[in-house]
This record gives structure tokens, C-alpha cells and sequence, in this order.
């Protein structure tokens, strides 16, 4: 009665939002953030409050930042830790604070936590609060590389679940059977391996990005680098569509958020890849100036 079952975390995002929050709601997003929960709120008619955190703020937004934020209407706040696409984790000390001005605010925590297992050191659920307001999503997609089969979850009290869960049967019946029994299965493989997989090609990454003239705050996880290129004038969306051309895909800052001068940069592809990749983005970066 505590996990709904979705067709990727993604529908278990629209589910919240949808049936928690009422036209005219406001919901809190820090960015950078993934697009969808910005989506999904204004889908709803939902008023999107957005937090600019920064790169020499390392990503953490402050207190202040967020308590001027909140206000009567305010009924959600979203958390993605492991950042995509900044890769970051909370502190500890912060993140509990968040979770303290939620509870005397009495806003939902949606907390997207899909990217938990590609961590390089500590991180703690959201779930370890016991906060009843708190809806965890979580996927198959990263968990176990499996996004084409489209099946994630998420974790909330009962009286939250059953909402979604109506949304959810009124779009789509269910999610598959066939594919929820082969998520089951997927259960019992070891993906112990995985995190040490991304974490090493985050580090080819790293390594490349500092060979170039690329700023980026070393990721606590995820499987992402956000760079800023050091450029007067750079356009993100012209730059990435430019390179398509030239056989490299990054994503533009400005898809998640107010950051034009940063490209994010994705590790799922095997190191070889990664460096001819990121070759390609040097020589196009060379070029340019
Ligand atoms: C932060 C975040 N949440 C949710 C999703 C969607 O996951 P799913 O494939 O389970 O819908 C993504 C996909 O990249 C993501 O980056």
C-alpha cells in the first residue's frame, strides 16, 4: 500500500504533482533541475517557484533562498539528489534543514531520488525522515539500465499512493504485467558494479573537462558532468546542435534552467566513446576561438 508501480519514475512525477497540488498551488523547484517537474506543475496549472543555485555556490541552494520562496500557496517542494544534471548531494546539515522548514510548512517533499545508487560516498534517503509528506521516486531506468522497458516506483504514505494510483488506472490501467515480472526478476541481479562503472567513466570525464577550458563542480554522483564553457556569448542550444553534425550530442544548460554558458555532459557510454567524445569537443572548442 506504500509503492505504486509506474511506467518509469517519469508518471509517478506527473501522478504526484497532479493529484497533491490544485490549480493555483505554487510548487518549489531548485535548479538546475530536469525539466518535467517545471512540466508537469504548469501542465496542472500549477505556479512553479524556481531557486537559482550557482556554480560557485557549488549547487546548494541556501536557506534564505528557500524560506523566501515559500508562502501560503506554497504546497510542494522538489528534491533530486544525486542532481541530474549537476550530479551534487546535499550536505547532510542542509538537507535536514529543507526537511525541517518543509514539515513547519507542512509542503510535500517530492523527492526524486532515482539516481541514488551512483553515489561516490554518503547519501541519505528522504525516506529517513518518516516525514508522511514525502513521496520518493525511484527507476529501473538507472537502477538496472533498463529505460526502454519503462517501469519505475514510487514510496508514500497510503493516503498518497491511492491518489496516484487513481490517476494511474484512469490513463492506464496498469503497467504491464509481463513487464512488471520482468522488473522482479531484474531484482535479484547484482548491479554492485554499476556505480564503479559510471564513477570511473565520470572521472575520464573529469580528467578530459580539465584539459579543456571547462568549469565544473566535481559530481557527488549521478552520472552527468555540467560544464561552463568559458566563452563571451555562448549559446548552449546552438553549440549542441552544432556538434550533432560533427558526431557528439551534450545537452544545452538552458534546458534545465537559467544556465546558457553550461553544457551537460552524460557517462553513459563506455570510456573509449567518452574520450573520442569529449576529443571532438575539444577540437571544436580550439576551433572556436
Ligand atoms: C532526474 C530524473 N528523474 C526522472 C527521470 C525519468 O526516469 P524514468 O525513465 O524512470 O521515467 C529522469 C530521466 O532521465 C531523470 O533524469
Amino acid at each position: 500500500e506504500n509503492i505504486i508501480v509506474s511506467p518509469g519514475a517519469r508518471f509517478s512525477i506527473f501522478t504526484a504533482i497532479t493529484t497533491l497540488l490544485n490549480p493555483g498551488d505554487e510548487m518549489v523547484v531548485i535548479e538546475p533541475a530536469w525539466p518535467a517537474y517545471k512540466d508537469c506543475a504548469l501542465n496542472s496549472g500549477i505556479k512553479v517557484r524556481t531557486i537559482n543555485t550557482s556554480f560557485e555556490n557549488k549547487w546548494e541552494p541556501s536557506i534564505e533562498q528557500i524560506e523566501n520562496t515559500i508562502n501560503p500557496n506554497t504546497k510542494m517542494i522538489v528534491l533530486n539528489y544525486p542532481n541530474n544534471p549537476t550530479g551534487k548531494i546535499l550536505p547532510e546539515k542542509l538537507q535536514d534543514q529543507i526537511i525541517e522548514i518543509a514539515k513547519k510548512n507542512n509542503l510535500y517533499v517530492l523527492s526524486d531520488e532515482i539516481y541514488s545508487e551512483y553515489v561516490k560516498s554518503s547519501w541519505k534517503s528522504i525516506l529517513s525522515y518518516n516525514y508522511e509528506k514525502s513521496i520518493v521516486t525511484q527507476s529501473f531506468s538507472k537502477s538496472h539500465a533498463m529505460t526502454g522497458f519503462r517501469v519505475g516506483y514510487a514510496i508514500a504514505d497510503a493516503s498518497i499512493i491511492e491518489k496516484m494510483a487513481k490517476l494511474e488506472a484512469l490513463c492506464l490501467t496498469n503497467v504491464s504485467e509481463p513487464i512488471q515480472y520482468i522488473a522482479m526478476k531484474a531484482l535479484e541481479a547484482d548491479t554492485s558494479n554499476n556505480n564503479k562503472t559510471v564513477q570511473s567513466r565520470l572521472d575520464v570525464l573529469i580528467q578530459k573537462a580539465n584539459e579543456m577550458n571547462l568549469d565544473i563542480v566535481v559530481p557527488d554522483g549521478a552520472m552527468y558532468i555540467f560544464a561552463r564553457v568559458n566563452k563571451e556569448g555562448f549559446d548552449g542550444v546552438q553549440f549542441a546542435n552544432s556538434t550533432l553534425e560533427k558526431g557528439l550530442a551534450v545537452a544545452p544548460g538552458e534546458g534545465f534552467g537559467d544556465y546558457k554558458n553550461f553544457i551537460r555532459i552524460s557517462a553513459c557510454q563506455d570510456e573509449k566513446t567518452l574520450i573520442e567524445g569529449m576529443n571532438i569537443l575539444k577540437e571544436i572548442m580550439s576551433e572556436d576561438q
